[in-house]
């Protein structure tokens, strides 16, 4: 029973969360929808932060994703050991980047006193929760070695059986506490997400490509400005 709570029940609870609160929230309160940016409050830290936790989590959850739905691919991926190592020493270098960056971006919100009083204490929660997984999977993939290949016969199988809605726990229980962990809390995230800045993910601004140029001036600094325009003439010219 156990079992069924942690690797059915909390997966499909989390999903629907996600989806019928993120709709929700869409249609009542769509300004809402967006990461919230504290930009103009601290730009330094933000960027040193902010450039290795998604370059490193994005390609990171994309290997997750791709490995779960076209595992038999994966394993021609996996066939000479060259490649193996490949993928699994890429694997560990792009977690601890994003581990880097997350643990910059949090230092960033308790050291900066304007980022954190507009820091609520959902952001604190997922941050955490956030921080908490990464280093769990950068542990898993030092501790537990060649993870991307025996994630096609465990992790692959089970997340498969949860979308063909035919759940089987079986493939994952067997496992060590901290990847039932990574893998249980991986659904935490998701039934966390629209309750927090993480719904920026499904605004990726688009139509910025094609979107006339925009000048963002400041209303207290003239003499900026004219610097700023004068720049921006000379580049747009
Ligand atoms: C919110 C979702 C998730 C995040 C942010 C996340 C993050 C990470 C990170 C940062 C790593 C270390 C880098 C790497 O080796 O790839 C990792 C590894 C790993 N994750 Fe996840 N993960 C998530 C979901 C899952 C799920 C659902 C599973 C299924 C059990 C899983 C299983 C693994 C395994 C087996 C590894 C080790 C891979 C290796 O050694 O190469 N992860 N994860």
């Amino acid at each position: 029973m156990t079992r069924s709570i942690y690797f059915v029940i909390i997966p499909y609870l989390s999903v629907v969360l996600a989806v019928a609160v993120g709709l929700y929230r869409y249609f009542t309160d769509r300004f809402s929808y967006s990461s919230i940016s504290s930009q103009l409050l601290e730009n330094r830290a933000l960027f040193w932060g902010s450039v290795p936790w998604h370059y490193g989590i994005v390609l990171i959850l994309l290997a997750h994703v791709f490995a779960a739905a076209f595992p038999d691919f994966w394993k021609i991926l996996h066939n000479s050991p060259l490649r193996m190592l490949t993928l699994e020493i890429g694997g560990m270098a792009l977690g601890i980047l994003a581990l880097i960056g997350i643990i910059i971006l949090i230092m960033r919100r308790i050291l900066n006193s304007k980022s954190q009083a507009v820091t609520s204490v959902m952001d604190w929660i997922l941050l955490a929760d956030l921080l908490l997984q990464i280093s769990a999977g950068v542990y898993i993939a030092l501790f537990y070695r060649w993870g991307s290949l025996w994630y096609i016969y465990t992790a692959s199988p089970w997340l498969r059986s949860l979308v063909s809605l035919v759940p089987r726990f079986d493939f994952i229980s067997p496992l060590p506490w901290i990847v039932r962990f990574h893998a249980v809390n991986a659904f935490v995230v998701i039934g966390l997400f629209p309750f927090t800045r993480l719904v920026h993910i499904f605004t990726v601004p688009i139509s910025y490509l094609w979107r006339p140029y925009q000048a963002v001036i400041w209303s207290h600094q003239p003499q900026r400005n004219d610097e700023f325009l004068k720049k921006g003439r000379k580049f747009f010219t």
